[in-house]
């Protein structure tokens, strides 16, 4: 038995695409709705696109925590505060994407031992292949993938509704998401028990 989560830790759902118009923003909007509807989590959408992060420049290795640039301490700050993340990640030439990585890269003890959800999209394969190809990585950071989301032909739910896009889920794919929401709760109930 575990149990109840006492304080509502707080989940981040990252923005991996960085690209204007992007599937990505509708799609993390619907998981952050979803995910803040349960009553469990508070909920940060951290979007990539609008942190100011250049290609990694620093010049120690992240696990010394010594950052050189203002940029890497914020984007440190951000990433400490969560207890867990919702990675919403486009799948690119088979892999995922270089933003994903470069802000992966630039940390390591913030990353470190915490649960995370991917969400991943594309054509057919529904960036499978981008999650797979992210697995080492967050092997080597200690973070724990506790779900999987994938999303096959993202544009057949992407709909406009008063000029904005929105993301419109089959419930197969809805009720994906709410199975790894609840594995989510279940890890950040064993860990605070
Ligand atoms: C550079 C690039 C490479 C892509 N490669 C793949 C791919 O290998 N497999 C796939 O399923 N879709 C691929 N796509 C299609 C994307 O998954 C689709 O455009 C998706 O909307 C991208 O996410 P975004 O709009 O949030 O950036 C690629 C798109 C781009 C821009």
């Amino acid at each position: 038995m575990t149990e109840p989560l006492t304080d509502r830790p707080l989940v981040q759902v990252l923005i991996a695409s960085t690209r204007p118009n992007r599937a990505g923003e509708p799609t993390a909007r619907w998981v952050a709705e979803q995910a803040a509807a349960g009553g469990v989590f508070n909920i940060e959408v951290v979007d990539l696109a609008k942190i100011d992060l250049p290609m990694l420049a620093e010049p120690g290795h992240p696990s010394e925590r010594n950052y050189q640039l203002t940029s890497t301490r914020a984007f440190s700050e951000v990433i400490d505060r969560a207890a867990a993340y919702v990675f919403v990640m486009p799948e690119y030439n088979h892999s995922y994407n270089a933003a994903l990585k470069n802000a992966l890269d630039h940390l390591f003890w913030e990353w470190r031992g915490k649960p995370v959800i991917l969400v991943s999209y594309g054509g057919v394969a529904a960036g499978a292949r981008a999650a797979a190809a992210l697995e080492p990585v967050l092997i080597s950071l200690q973070l724990h993938v506790v779900g999987f989301v994938p999303i096959p032909l993202i544009d057949q739910f992407l709909h406009l509704h008063d000029g904005r896009r929105l993301f419109r889920p089959t419930e197969p794919i809805e009720h994906h998401l709410t199975n790894a929401l609840d594995a989510l709760r279940r890890a950040m109930q064993q860990r605070t028990a």
